[in-house]
């Protein structure tokens, strides 16, 4: 029966980068994935052109329900160690918004990188190859798979979130996690699109394709991002961040124009220009399509600004700032990046990504319950959590 030191199995992000640390250390290792392809998530990332980290990466930008778990492993392996290794291999790419690196052609070249730096360190991978058992054998574990059986030392569980079940998501991780007794914290879809009521759906077709710079607050989450209309609801930075932190039944609250005092600006629109419709005005700050929904759904008067009442123009400001709408719900797994909850870190060390009591067995990536906000930082959870993991194992 063949044997390896290390079985990773998911030849995704975090999979490869344990895989290729632990080969490097001499560690004979074998990845193994069900899906046909490895790094598919990394493929299609980033519009195609994957955002594989960001440099102002902190253990703030991550959620879970033991929130300092994440810290040793991100100060280990910071995001420019890996930007050294994405420039050794001769990758272009560009900064696309603050501190967010995405690649300058395609996603392809990070996962080409991944697969040769695995080749150089000796690593076997195994696609459309289903694990059918896992079971603890002494002080290592063996493994069933549709490729044969395989004994180990260990065995690192690298196999993701639930979002995107055509891209191979799958449960598989929290199944083997609640086999050897491991608590698995509720796991919710997040980073992904709002739907709307049938009858918002139809107020808000004709802005489709729209997007503008807003300020949206959800629960304890605040963010300064684009929000885009799409012909299924909301979407953009700004909606993908506050799901993170969205529950059924609750409401988003949106400032159109964060950057600017309405109210002050309008009073001053009323001095210099009185004869000004309200409408013009909105208009001219917001996009035009916008400005004119805006004014039908809140019911403001075709007026001057001369005839505005500075009650008017408070009431005017207040529905710019913290206009409230409740979302029918979210797109769920089928577009989710990423999954909220996961594998329960407590009973995981924050060095090694063993479980206690049980060195042969270990998670790393998004299967455990550490989940990073929108802009590079779920890559960098997986490449950081990988490599801790396989120079330990
Ligand atoms: P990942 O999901 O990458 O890999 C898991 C692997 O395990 C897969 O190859 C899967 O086939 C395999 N697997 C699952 N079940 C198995 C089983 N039963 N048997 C064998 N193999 C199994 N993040 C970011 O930082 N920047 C970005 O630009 C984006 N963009 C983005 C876009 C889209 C569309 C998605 C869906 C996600 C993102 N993300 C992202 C999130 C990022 O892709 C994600 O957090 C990482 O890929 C997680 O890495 P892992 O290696 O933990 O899982």
């Amino acid at each position: 029966m063949p044997s390896y030191d290390v079985i990773v199995i998911g030849a995704g992000a975090a999979g490869l980068m344990c895989a290729l640390t632990a080969g490097y250390r001499g560690q004979r290792v074998r990845v193994i994935d069900h899906a046909n392809k490895a790094g598919k998530k990394i493929l299609m990332s980033g519009g195609g052109r994957c955002n594989f980290t960001n440099l102002a990466t902190a253990p703030r930008h991550f959620f879970s329900g033991n929130p300092h778990f994440a810290i040793s492993a991100l100060k280990r392996y910071t995001p420019q160690h890996f930007v050294e290794l994405v420039e050794r291999h001769g990758i272009e790419y560009v900064e696309k918004a603050p501190g967010q690196l995405f690649c300058a052609d395609s996603a392809k070249a990070i996962v080409e990188m991944l697969l040769t730096e695995c080749a150089w360190a000796g690593v076997e991978v195994s696609l459309s190859t289903t694990v059918e058992r896992v079971e603890r054998l002494g002080e290592g574990v063996r493994l069933k798979s549709s490729a044969g059986t395989f004994d180990a030392g260990a065995v690192v569980i690298a196999s993701g979130g639930l979002s995107i079940p055509t891209l191979g998501a799958s449960g598989f991780g929290y199944d083997l996690a609640r086999q050897f007794g491991l608590e698995v914290t509720a796991t919710r879809a997040a980073l992904v699109p709002f739907t709307v009521t049938s009858q918002w759906k139809t107020a808000l077709a004709a802005l489709s394709g729209l997007s503008c710079p807003v300020a949206v607050s959800c629960g304890d989450g605040h963010y300064r991002e684009p929000l885009l209309f799409t012909h299924r609801g909301l979407s953009g930075p700004a909606m993908l961040q506050a799901s993170s932190h969205w529950e059924p039944g609750m409401a988003l609250t949106i400032d159109w124009l964060p950057q600017l005092d309405v109210a002050e600006a309008l009073r001053q629109g009323r001095r210099e220009s009185p004869r000004k419709r309200l409408a013009g005005w909105l208009g001219e700050q917001l996009p035009r399509r916008l400005a004119q929904a805006l004014g039908e759904w809140q019911g403001w008067p075709d007026t001057s600004l001369a005839d505005l009442s500075n009650a008017q123009i408070d009431a005017i400001a207040e529905a710019l700032a913290r206009w409230q709408f409740k979302p029918a719900g979210t797109e769920g797994w089928r577009t989710a990046e990423v999954t909220l909850g996961g594998v329960d870190t407590r009973a995981i060390s924050s060095k090694t990504f063993a479980v206690e009591g049980l060195p042969q067995l270990r998670f790393i990536g998004e299967v455990l319950d550490v989940t990073g906000q929108l802009g590079g930082f779920n890559f960098q959870w997986a490449w950081a959590s990988g490599v801790a993991c396989g120079q330990a194992v």
